[in-house]
């Protein structure tokens, strides 16, 4: 029988939070071992602290376990991370001075140019970033990000035909559950039967981290992808899964056939070496024209693949289609989960 690595969840009461801990309950390789969050939750058995908001039931085991206080003392070395934004941009650091490896879903060293931003299909020769971090020369300690919960879907669906075809330009438009704001996130009177066509610094992230994920590494930085791109974002009354409408214009010309084959075919690093999260299919083509949607496609391949729809000529690009993908598993604790099965498959967890 192996032993299983023992690792902490930094947020763990919040959206993300809670699933990382559904995601690691039978998980092969990990357990938790520790779980940190605000003062508000610090000292309280956690199945109190959490409002869980999860289908599945909250595990026993974890219920029962103490909500330490956010602070590098009695933490494992593998610490996955659900952190606001500010508050990351201060903890993060100090938990990979103190040696830990951090796999972060927080925006706040994402576009650091020592910091990989990392999609295990897409861009896993990135990893190697983190040697160049001052932390892991000191401590051993490092930081690995994966993208924001929109730039995801993009990138799965963007991905195959950058490798195929070559990108020109990129136009895309979002859809944005309410899970994405955290919990309790939006008010229920701003969202139920309305569209917020603004999320704060969303746009920004979704064109620089799509550059980011699709540039080349060149020894210790990212040359960024070239291709134009615009993004825009609104939130709807959706419970999980961001759809996004996207238009490209590429660099080679392809027919419809080819743009689905090499989605439906797309296969990459984690399926090859069986990662435990991997989706046996990363991009899945569904022909149905009035589909992606959430409620039915979210969840795909453990909600880890991105569905992508409605291929159709584009008047203005080449062509425009729909991607939809699971905001809180693909785009946030799958992903970092991800990344961390990657780590640990290269020896970076030992
Ligand atoms: N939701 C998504 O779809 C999604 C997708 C991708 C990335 N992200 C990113 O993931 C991060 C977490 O998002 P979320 O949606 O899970 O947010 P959330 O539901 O608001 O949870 C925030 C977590 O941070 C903890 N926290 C707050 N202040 C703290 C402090 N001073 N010290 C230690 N812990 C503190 C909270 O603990 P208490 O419960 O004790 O307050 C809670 O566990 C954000 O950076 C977000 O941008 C979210």
């Amino acid at each position: 029988m192996t032993t299983k690595i023992p690792v902490g969840i930094l947020g763990a009461t919040g959206i993300v939070g809670q699933r990382f801990v559904q995601m690691l309950e039978h998980h092969p390789w990990f357990e938790v071992a520790w779980l940190a969050a605000s003062d508000r939750s610090e000292g309280r058995a956690y199945g109190e602290a959490a409002r869980w908001k999860l289908k599945t039931p909250i595990p026993s085991r974890v219920a029962e376990m103490r909500v330490a206080p956010a602070t590098t003392e009695g933490a494992p070395k593998v610490i996955f991370a659900a952190l606001d934004a500010s508050i990351a941009a201060e903890l993060e650091p100090r938990f990979a001075e103190a040696g830990c490896a951090v796999v972060t879903n927080s925006s706040a060293l994402r576009m650091q140019s020592d910091v990989p931003l990392v999609i295990p299909e897409i861009n896993p020769d990135h990893i190697k970033l983190l040697e160049c971090q001052a932390w892991r020369k000191k401590s051993g300690g490092f930081v690995v990000t994966n993208p924001n919960c929109s730039a995801i879907g993009l990138v799965m669906a963007l991905g195959p035909l950058e490798r195929a075809f070559g990108l020109d330009t990129v136009m895309a438009v979002t859809m944005h559950a309410v899970s994405g704001a955290g919990y309790p996130g939006v008010a229920s009177l701003d969202i139920l039967g309305n569209v917020i066509p603004y999320i704060a610094k969303e746009e920004e992230k979704m064109e620089e981290e799509t550059r980011k994920l699709l540039g080349r590494l060149n020894g210790s930085g990212i040359v960024m992808g070239s291709f134009d791109m615009s993004a825009q974002c609104n939130r709807v009354a959706v419970e999980d899964g961001h759809t996004e409408s996207v238009a490209v214009k590429l660099k080679r010309k392809a027919k419809p056939e080819e743009i689905i084959a090499k989605w439906n075919e797309f296969r990459s690093l984690p399926q090859e070496m069986r990662l435990p999260s991997a989706p046996e299919q990363p991009v899945r083509y569904v022909t149905p024209r009035d589909r992606p949607q959430p409620r039915f496609d979210a969840d795909c391949g453990n909600g880890m693949t991105t569905t992508v729809g409605r291929l159709r000529p584009c008047g203005v690009l080449d062509w425009k289609f729909t991607a939809l993908s699971h905001n809180t598993i693909r785009g946030a604790a799958g992903a970092a989960l991800l990344n961390a099965e990657l780590l640990k498959v290269q020896g970076y967890l030992e």
